[in-house]
């Protein structure tokens, strides 16, 4: 192991730079037309009449699909187990931006021209857009992430008896959307009976699963490529009835057909986070041990499906008390579904416990650090198992130091630079370390290179520089002759990358397949009377940076020249890594603490963050650089989710009223300080073979209370709905 853990550079990032990367929306194949969606601008009711004469008329038009037209699908549009699609196949609408026609033309601008000539009229119904008003009829999910929606240990009321200090309070976090730079984007073509996706997704084999099933088709008449993905963040998690609208477009037609979504349109349809509200109850002894929590999240889906947000799932984890209650509600409103969102749960909920836990230390007169260190939970209190591995007392630890907590007066508004408030506020950061079954093929060539191959993703997060890394340590080849390819669904079968978990899956199939060729290469030279290495024993045999030899001795011959004895052979070799038992036995989650600095402007109400420092315990890092880039990433999210970002909904049509990049505020280079990133060395010998826990969620989690802490050691206020608008400081 030679590479894993160097911060080695993207071998996409030529591509990338030099504009040459190909994203779905990139490809144009020969006769292709361009589709645009039409959307419903009610939130709820029937269409009454529909008509696309004058869109029809319009130049360059191809093609105007309906819900009175469109073809009749055998599932009506619903595919087991996934998301509900709006695919034509009835006159119901369900929210405002809902897709109710294709429009496709030779161009782009004839087909959104045409768009605009579509005349639709409509039977309103009265739609329920309040959440105020929905609360009234709560209920259960069937399962949250398939867990169960209430878990209760021990005796609360007992534990709140006991206790010194009692606190509750109710946090509330709006809506979000999901912004990466790639919109969603699709094309479509089909050949003899067979259909080929160019999708932006974060599943190649998820999107053939749910397309052929929702289309009526064998899985092996789809075929799904997406070679690069700008940004997923859950919402390319899905298959969204766009996805489905360019198949069909793309059928009735005979011709390839592209379907990519404006910015506008990534506001409705294609799921988002949803608005929660979550009330904390906590109670401690005055020593800070905790006697009782209690966490009751409300979180809105839409009329068509559940979206079950998971953010108490945290809460039962993350620290050590007896005694405890979580439940999970959803209310019903006539708007689009949510969808998983980076660190669905998590990050919502450390928001609303780490502002908790704030308040209880600030109750109690303790130091939040210390309070947390109070309630460290040594194994996992929901499941009684220890952790396969956890640095989050060394977080702690190396977090304050680096970050200079110690400077940092516990009295509220006590400090003050130039004529700024300033805050220190902190928060424990964790996302659950997944795995999945993955699998891959490796071929080392005559010439001495590799190709590596699995039907994974790159959602722009590195996998195709920590799969190269990966694969050139185990087949013993410099990085510059290993090639790794992803995306397609013609290769071996890889999980969705969501849930952080593609590096912990992919990753033990690449180096399996990887060691295979490496052990092959070895009985070749063992057995070759000319090979340097003939006779030794297979664990004396060296293979390194593409040269086998004896073990202690230089030199050697190339892969190439023992290869070219055997005939110019190619040696290829396939894995299949699944993940054994070792998750029943030990309890997995990637832990940190993040640290935030404010500086708010007492007249203004403006919070700016000069400073945040995140130090993670996340097993091994695979690839240094874009490990700590992806850790950072989350925390801008973080810091987007603390102060600007909140979809406005208007309360009559239910539409999203700031629905793109100029009034939807993600933050943006002025708005973001100095982000130091630090992860702590943490062996984990169970996670994977690997040792390397998801990066790709936990950065978010924990920056928004960290961030809302600070805001209230600054001010003296306690902001418990998010975003922190200066409007809610003055
Ligand atoms: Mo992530 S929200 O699990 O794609």
């Amino acid at each position: 192991m030679n590479t894993v853990g160097q911060p080695a550079d993207r071998p996409d990032g030529p591509l990338k730079v030099c504009g040459t990367a190909r994203y779905a929306g990139d490809f144009r194949l020969p006769g292709m037309a361009e589709a645009v969606l039409v959307q419903s601008t009610l939130p709820r009711g029937r269409i009454l009449r529909i008509d696309r004469a004058g869109a029809l008329d319009m130049p360059g038009v191809a093609a105007v699909m309906t819900h009175l037209d469109a073809p009749r699908l055998p599932s009506k549009g619903r595919a087991a187990k996934d998301r509900v699609l709006s695919l034509l196949q009835d006159d119901r609408v369900a929210y405002n931006g809902q897709p109710i026609a294709v429009v496709v033309a030779d161009t782009r601008d004839q087909a959104v021209a045409a768009a605009r000539e579509m005349v639709v009229e409509y039977r309103a119904e009265t739609p329920m857009l309040d959440f105020e008003a929905a609360r009234r009829s709560a209920y259960p999910p069937e399962s949250v992430q398939g867990k169960e929606p209430d878990s209760e240990r021990g005796d609360p009321a007992a534990g709140r008896r006991g206790a010194a200090s009692y606190l509750r309070a109710v946090y509330s976090t709006p809506a979000e959307y999901h912004n990466p730079m790639e919109p969603h984007a699709t094309v479509a073509a089909w050949e003899n009976g067979r259909l080929t996706l160019y999708d932006s997704t974060q599943q190649v084999s998820g999107a053939r699963k749910v397309v052929a099933a929702t289309l009526g088709l064998d899985e092996d008449r789809v075929r799904v490529i997406c070679p690069f993905v700008g940004g997923g963040f859950g919402g390319k998690g899905s298959v969204w009835s766009h996805v489905v609208l360019a198949a069909m477009a793309a059928r009735e037609l005979g011709r390839p057909v592209r379907l990519v979504l404006d910015r506008t349109q990534m506001y409705g349809p294609v799921g988002n986070r949803p608005a929660i509200e979550q009330t904390l109850e906590l109670a401690a002894r005055s020593d800070g041990a905790l006697r009782m929590v209690g966490h009751d999240v409300l979180a809105e889906t839409s009329t068509l499906e559940d979206w079950d947000e998971s953010s108490a799932l945290v809460t039962r984890m993350l620290y050590a008390c007896d005694n405890l209650w979580t439940t999970h509600r959803l209310l019903r409103l006539d708007i689009g579904t949510p969808t998983f969102q980076r660190a669905p749960g998590e990050s919502t909920g450390t928001y609303a416990l780490e502002s908790a836990m704030d308040e209880l230390a600030w109750e109690l007169n303790m130091d939040p650090i210390a309070l947390r260190l109070r309630n460290h939970a040594d194994v996992d209190p929901e499941r009684g198992l220890p952790f396969s591995s956890k640095s989050l007392r060394e977080c702690y630890r190396v977090g304050a130091e680096r970050f200079g907590w110690a400077a940092r007066d516990p009295r509220p508004r006590s400090m003050r630079r130039g004529g700024l408030l300033s805050g220190m506020g902190m928060a424990t950061a964790t996302y659950p370390a997944h795995r999945s079954r993955a699998s891959a093929r490796a071929r080392l060539m005559p010439d001495g290179t590799a190709l590596v191959q699995s039907g994974s993703q790159d959602l722009g997060t590195g996998t195709y520089a920590a799969m190269t890394q990966v694969a050139a340590d185990a087949l013993g080849l410099p990085l510059s002759q290993v090639r790794f390819e992803l995306g397609d669904t013609e290769l071996p079968k890889a999980p969705i990358s969501g849930g952080s978990q593609t590096v912990a899956s992919v990753a033990p199939a690449v180096r399996a397949a990887g060691l295979d060729i490496r052990r092959q290469l070895i009985e070749l030279a063992i057995g070759d009377p000319r090979s340097p290495a003939h006779g030794v024993p297979a664990g004396q045999v060296r293979v390194e940076d593409g040269r086998i030899g004896r073990r202690g001795h230089a030199g050697g011959e190339t892969v190439q020249a023992l290869l070219a004895r055997h005939g110019g052979r190619m040696l290829e070799a396939n894995a299949d890594v699944a993940p054994g038992d070792e998750r029943k036995r030990y309890s997995m989650h990637g832990f940190g603490a993040v640290f935030a600095h404010v500086l708010v402007d007492p007249d203004l109400g403006e919070v700016r963050v000069p400073r945040i420092v995140g130090v993670y315990g996340v097993g091994r890092l695979v690839n240094e650089k874009t490990a700590i880039n992806q850790l950072a990433g989350g925390i801008v999210w973080g810091l987007g989710m603390a102060l600007t970002e909140a979809a406005l909904r208007d309360p009559h049509d239910g539409r999203c009223v700031n629905g793109d990049l100029a009034q939807y505020h993600v933050p943006v280079n002025a708005d973001v300080g100095g982000i130091e990133v630090l992860a702590v060395p943490e062996d984990d010998p169970h996670v994977n073979p690997l040792g390397a826990k998801g990066i790709g969620e936990i950065g978010i989690t924990g920056v928004a209370a960290a961030i809302a802490n600070a805001v209230h050691h600054a001010t003296g206020r306690r902001v418990r709905a998010l975003p922190i608008t200066p409007d809610k400081l003055l």
